[in-house]
């Protein structure tokens, strides 16, 4: 059905936004992370968000013990400072902040101390694992993340190479308590197309509770905002209950 609709493309017409209006996954916040580097490239980001129609942004700057030790102090800061730019410039986007928390053992650390973690809505907290590697006992640390009291939704999962490899694994991990969030870029062939298949299994499968832009940078940008992928986007998410987070709180995929 996918490659049939790609063929059938340039007689479609272009949807004027995205097929959602609230975006939970994104790397907006200055100078933080791997995302957005000063003020400016926020703001012209975020005017690119509103652009497509979202009307809500939750920024989610990467926690990564050895990369990216963001508390929620640096995080707020930087949040603050945007929403005020923002405000001064007039742009009428709403804009919050949660994190990307790697499952590494900085976070177990965090877990285990009792640490607020920051949470996109209620208790969701998204996460993210290595691309190449996945961590053994992941069963185990989901089992903690909810203990602690958090729904853990796990960020691209189309994207980590050993679930490529095994499209079984992805109703195990909904069985283990995790929530996916697909990257909307991955439904282009933008991440390479096995990252594409997966996310096309994911969708056909009804795995996904929520998409994200995971938006990093002008590139992430314009390929999120070309007329062909927004085509893409809404033949495939344009019916769905998407980035609804109360349904995603309730388990309701
Ligand atoms: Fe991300």
């Amino acid at each position: 059905m996918f490659n049939l609709f790609k063929k059938n493309k340039n007689d479609t017409p272009v949807p004027e936004h995205l097929p959602f209006n609230t975006d939970i996954h994104s790397h907006i916040l200055p100078g933080i992370d791997d995302g957005s580097p000063n003020l400016e490239t926020s703001l012209q980001l975020i005017e690119g968000l509103y652009n497509q129609g979202i009307k809500k942004t939750i920024a989610t700057p990467h926690i990564i013990g050895d990369l990216y030790r963001n508390t929620p102090q640096t995080i707020n800061t930087a949040l603050q400072q945007v929403q005020q730019a923002c405000s001064q410039k007039g742009l009428l986007i709403e804009i919050a902040a949660a994190a990307e928390y790697m499952i590494d053992d900085y976070f177990i650390e965090l877990l285990k101390k009792d640490e607020p973690l920051l949470t996109l809505h209620k208790n969701l907290l998204l996460t993210e694992i290595p691309f190449t590697s996945t961590p053994e006992n992941l069963e185990e640390i989901v089992a903690l993340i909810k203990a602690k009291g958090y729904k853990p939704i796990l960020a691209h999962p189309e994207r980590y190479h050993y679930f490529q490899q095994h499209f079984d694994k992805y109703f195990y991990l909904k069985d283990i308590g995790f929530t996916l969030q697909v990257n909307l870029l991955s439904l282009t062939g933008y991440y390479g197309s096995k990252a594409e298949k997966a996310a096309d299994f994911i969708f056909e499968n009804n795995l996904a509770s929520l998409v994200g832009t995971d938006l990093h940078h002008h590139k992430h940008l314009e390929k999120i905002s070309a007329p062909q992928n927004k085509i893409i986007f809404e033949a495939l998410l344009g019916n769905r209950l998407l980035n609804d987070l109360d349904a995603a709180a309730l388990d309701i995929s």
